[in-house]
């Protein structure tokens, strides 16, 4: 069988500052995007067929020239995003092929940078028969719940606590299901929608490399790591 991946890049990146949607800005000469593509192309055991994009409205002939090169003979979608991520996901799924495939990654741009053991065990999860997979790290700040005025609520067990990153994994109809149910400005990832409609989302380790390229320093840590794997 064979995975497809959807790759919401549309967002702007606003805490990122700069002029560039973040999923264009560079590192080591290369966009985010081109960096996150590339990754998910090398994880063998994905057996990637369709790479669907999902990008700033007006830039989707711009990015499919940019990406070609790097999806080998998987097919390339590329399509305009929404204004909020779960409506950028929802227009990229919604093109995605449906026959043949039984694994459909959801990855953000964002995370540029995840190492090919992290995606092989979220599609081996799926393989194995989960309907719903996350990549997690363990969480290494404390974590309090705050009420509207600011003050603590109260502190979770952070032994209980995990960071959640991508790519997520899904059983097609699952995911399909989950977006047909709707999102509203609550929903942060699609394993959340998931959980919404009374789905087990399994966990399996992410990678510490697999960070959200979110603020400025990011950008520089994300330099140091390229460099370092150049070596
Ligand atoms: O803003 P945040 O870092 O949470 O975005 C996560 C991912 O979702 C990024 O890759 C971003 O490009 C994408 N996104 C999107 N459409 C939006 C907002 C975010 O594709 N409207």
């Amino acid at each position: 069988m064979s995975s497809a991946v959807v790759i919401p890049a549309a967002g702007l990146g606003l805490r990122l500052g700069g002029e560039t949607p973040k999923a264009f800005r560079e590192v080591g000469g290369d966009s985010l995007l081109v960096h996150a593509v590339r990754g998910l192309k090398a994880a063998t055991a994905a057996d990637l067929v369709c790479f669907v994009v999902a990008v700033p409205p007006g830039s989707e002939e711009t990015v499919g020239k940019e990406l070609t090169p790097y999806v080998g003979d998987a097919r390339l979608i590329v399509v305009a995003g929404g204004a909020e991520r779960p409506a950028s996901v929802r227009a990229a799924l919604d093109v995605v092929p449906i026959d043949g495939i039984d694994c459909i990654l959801v990855h953000d741009a964002a995370r540029a940078f995840v190492p090919a053991d992290a995606i092989e065990r979220v599609v081996a999860a799926v393989r194995a028969g989960a309907e719903a997979v996350v990549p997690v790290v363990p969480v290494t700040d404390t974590i309090k719940r705050v009420g509207p005025t600011g003050d603590v609520v109260d502190t979770p067990d952070r032994s209980t606590l995990v960071a959640v990153q991508t790519p997520q994994g899904f059983a097609p109809d699952v995911l399909r299901r989950a977006h047909a149910a709707g999102a509203d400005a609550a929903v942060t990832d699609d394993a959340m929608m998931c959980e919404r409609i009374g789905v087990t989302v399994r966990t399996v380790e992410g990678s510490p490399d697999a960070f959200k390229v979110t603020r400025p320093q990011d950008l520089l840590l994300a330099e140091a790591l390229l460099a370092e794997r150049r070596i």
